[in-house]
């Protein structure tokens, strides 16, 4: 089976709307010919209705960075899936590792922000990835497993494959350090394999993204590995030239 992939563009808490229309008019005919991926964009929620409005009937799908689980209640601050489809938002970024340690997002936490996601129809990007001491201690597998078993609990077995997981070694988000092509196969592979545990056939549907310190000068390579499907990319999606130069790259 081919899988289509999937560059997104994770803009953390960057760009006004102001900024974001700019970012857009650039980016549309920088890829308005790439054919056989799909472009998004997870944006600041104060951005999402300018990015819909200006991506309507193009290839860019938008995405929000969080999302809370319920539909709706005493949760000052917070938005629901309900309130993003409302706004026809494509899906959410969900457990980046900066939430998972700025604003203590836990894995019981995501199981259901991940079904809640589906259940509005809405695309969910469950991000995992091993910090630097896990990596040495030789625990990746351990905590890539807790992380996609975890997050993915409460999804039933013939939706696997409409999530998409992301891995991010948090050792090379927003460091320039990039994982080996070797060590970014191993994961991505992984975590396919965890998901085959489940169903083999929704693992061959799941599209693995890997994060960290993607760019024009190493995406060929990474996007070239048989289990990534695509790329999550902070710093190097804030330009329209330098996103669109990694969409060429997965083409
Ligand atoms: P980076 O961020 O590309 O700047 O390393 C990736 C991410 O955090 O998703």
């Amino acid at each position: 089976m081919s899988r289509t992939p999937l560059i997104a563009g994770n803009w953390k808490m960057h760009k006004t709307v102001e900024e974001a229309e700019d970012f857009i008019q650039g980016l549309l005919p920088r890829v308005y010919a790439a054919d056989g991926v799909d472009v998004g964009l997870c944006a600041p929620f104060t951005a999402l209705t300018a990015l819909i409005d200006s991506t309507r009937g193009s290839r860019v799908e938008v995405y929000a960075q969080n999302m809370h689980q319920a539909e709706s209640g005493a949760f000052t601050g917070e938005i629901s899936a309900g309130m993003l489809a409302e706004l026809e938002v494509h899906g959410a970024v969900l457990g980046h590792s900066e939430r998972r340690e700025h604003f203590g997002e836990t894995d019981a936490a995501l199981a259901e922000k991940v079904v809640a996601a589906l259940g509005a129809e809405l695309r969910p990007i469950l991000c995992v990835g091993e910090s630097q001491a896990e990596r040495e201690g030789g625990r990746m597998e351990e905590k890539l497993r807790t992380q996609v078993t975890e997050g993915l609990a409460k999804v039933p077995d013939e939706q696997l494959g409409d999530v998409v997981i992301a891995y991010e070694p948090i050792w090379a988000i927003g460091t320039g350090l990039t994982a080996s092509p070797e060590q970014a196969q191993e994961a991505c592979a992984y975590v396919r394999s965890l998901v085959a545990e489940r169903s083999a056939e929704q693992a061959e549907r799941l599209r693995v993204l890997y994060g960290g310190s993607m760019k024009p000068e190493n995406a060929a390579e990474l996007l070239a590995l048989p289990d990534c499907d695509g790329g999550l990319i902070g710093g190097a999606s804030l330009d329209p030239e330098s996103l669109g130069a990694i969409v060429d790259a997965a083409g």
